[in-house]
């Protein structure tokens, strides 16, 4: 059009100068004209050194995720920020770490906006013949670590249909790719090998013997609204979101028609821990950085080293040191006795208490009661006094543990006149339940033999608790 007016202008002046006129004119409007030209050929050449800097920084940005993508898993956006060792757990920690990043990032980190609109699959006809891969604002490390924090997640999905089946015929057509990349073909609801849709779920959809609105055979008006038939769901199993990739097919016919409407992978809530931490996960839940921590164990309390740099699921997460040492409360005991004792079928009582630490030890009684489960160390000896005899004589100590016998110690001579002393001595290393009874009795004996002892002390009874079973004595 312009080139036309231009024409018509110059045939005009040419006229005109013909008829002698404004010559002057014509001169001065090719001047201007020029004038333009070279403004517009400045701006071209600004206009191209511009798209030559974007070329450069798209090269660069695709450098830059090549890069990040290879340092997985220990990179990506965690590099970028000062403390970045461990992955963030929440929307807040993401940021605090990065104050840069967007204030969406991480919470509702989805993926290209076109996915959120919805999509025409176009015509097509073999199943997935189209397919779209879902990109992203965080990598699948951050999205993993995300969905194991929180409580819940979800990401919803709509399939507005005609002729487009999502099934036909036990074919699969259209499905969609997990976390770890897995074909599924549920459109709502927890993780299922069943092809379904929500009105399968609930019993409502346009055919009683289809599981999705869209698998009918065919399309209906849908009278409430007016709409086509679609299906729409919620996926909500978080173990597999969010969704990587969506396929669709057999939209060949010219009537056909599918459109996709993908929702935001969101996750809402923090997942619970309850009572003592028993392992890095559940520190990593609380919110530790990465070092040396005491957790429960089975038993006892143990020692762990937690790299939280990496995911509950990688190896290295939690590194096991070993056993601590902690008992509830000591118990160790060392007593004696200060006379001598021939008392048959009785435990042994005893006088001197060295030490009592914890008073599991009755003296009186000579009975020792575990005050808590866990392995215990003890140890008996004393000596059996013989006197001169023309008979044979014996003695015998036993060590019990609930009215059992559990360990012997024995001497015996053949009649010896003169008298002498033996050595009588049990060890022993025990797994008791709390409550549980030990103590030392003479189980047999010869007249006028005896267990020897007065100041000197020949008698010895000692114990301890060697390892607590702590978890066992914990009440919470
Ligand atoms: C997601 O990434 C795109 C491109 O990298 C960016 O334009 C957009 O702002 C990001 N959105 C969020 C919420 O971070
Ligand atoms: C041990 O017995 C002797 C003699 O009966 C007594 O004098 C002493 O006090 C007792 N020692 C202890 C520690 O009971």
């Amino acid at each position: 059009m312009v080139i036309f007016f231009n024409t018509v202008a110059i045939i005009f002046v040419i006229l005109d100068n013909a008829a002698g006129a404004t010559t002057f004119n014509l001169e001065e409007q090719m001047h201007l004209l020029k004038e333009k030209y070279e403004q517009v050929e400045a701006k071209v050449i600004r206009l191209e050194a511009q798209v030559k800097n974007y070329e450069i920084l798209a090269e660069k940005l695709a450098q830059l995720e090549l890069v990040l993508m290879k340092n997985e898993p220990n990179s990506n956006f965690v590099s970028r920020s000062v403390e970045k060792k461990a992955v963030p757990r929440t929307c807040r920690e993401g940021r605090a770490n990065d104050p840069s990043l967007p204030s969406g990032m991480y919470c509702d980190m989805i993926k290209d906006r076109d996915s959120e609109s919805p999509t025409d699959v176009g015509h097509c006809t073999d199943p997935g013949c189209y397919s779209r891969a879902i990109n992203y604002n965080a990598s699948n490390r951050q999205m993993t670590a995300l969905a194991q924090l929180s409580s819940e997640c979800h990401q919803s999905i709509k399939y507005d249909c005609i002729f487009a089946p999502l099934e036909l015929n036990d074919v699969a057509f259209c499905w969609w790719n997990d976390r770890s990349g897995n074909s599924k073909y549920f459109w709502s609801g927890g993780n299922t090998d069943v092809h379904t849709c929500q009105c399968g779920i609930d019993g409502n959809c346009v055919e009683t013997f289809v599981k999705c609105n869209c698998d009918a055979a065919a399309p209906i008006q849908l009278s409430d609204d007016g709409k086509n038939i679609y299906d729409a769901g919620v996926i909500t199993d978080k173990d597999i979101l969010p969704i990587t990739r969506l396929n669709f097919g057999r939209t060949q016919l010219e009537t056909s028609s599918g459109v996709y409407t993908l929702g935001r992978f969101e996750c809402t809530g923090q997942t619970a821990v309850n009572g003592i931490p028993g392992s890095c996960e559940d520190l990593w839940r609380i919110g530790h950085t990465n070092g040396l921590y005491s957790i429960m164990g089975v038993d006892m309390v143990e020692s762990v080293y937690c790299d939280f740099a990496r995911l509950p699921n990688e190896p290295g997460f939690q590194t096991w040191i070993g056993f601590n040492d902690v008992q509830s409360s000591p118990t160790y005991f060392y007593v004696q006795k200060n006379s001598s004792f021939s008392q048959f079928d009785t435990p042994v009582p005893f006088e001197i208490e060295k030490l009592n630490t914890g008073g599991a030890m009755n003296l009186k009684t000579g009975t020792f009661i575990a005050p808590r489960k866990g392995t215990y160390f003890f140890s008996f000896s004393g000596i059996a006094y013989f006197p001169g005899s023309t008979v044979r004589q014996g003695f015998r100590m036993n060590l019990y543990l609930n009215g059992q016998a559990i360990g012997d110690g024995y001497e015996d001579e053949v009649a010896s006149t003169s008298s002498f002393g033996a050595f009588n001595t049990i060890h022993t290393t025990l797994a008791l339940q709390a409550g549980d009874k030990v103590w030392v009795q003479i189980a047999g004996i010869s007249e006028g033999v005896s267990l020897h002892d007065g100041i000197n002390h020949f008698t010895h009874f000692i114990g301890w608790l060697l390892r607590e079973d702590i978890s066992q004595s914990l009440v919470l």
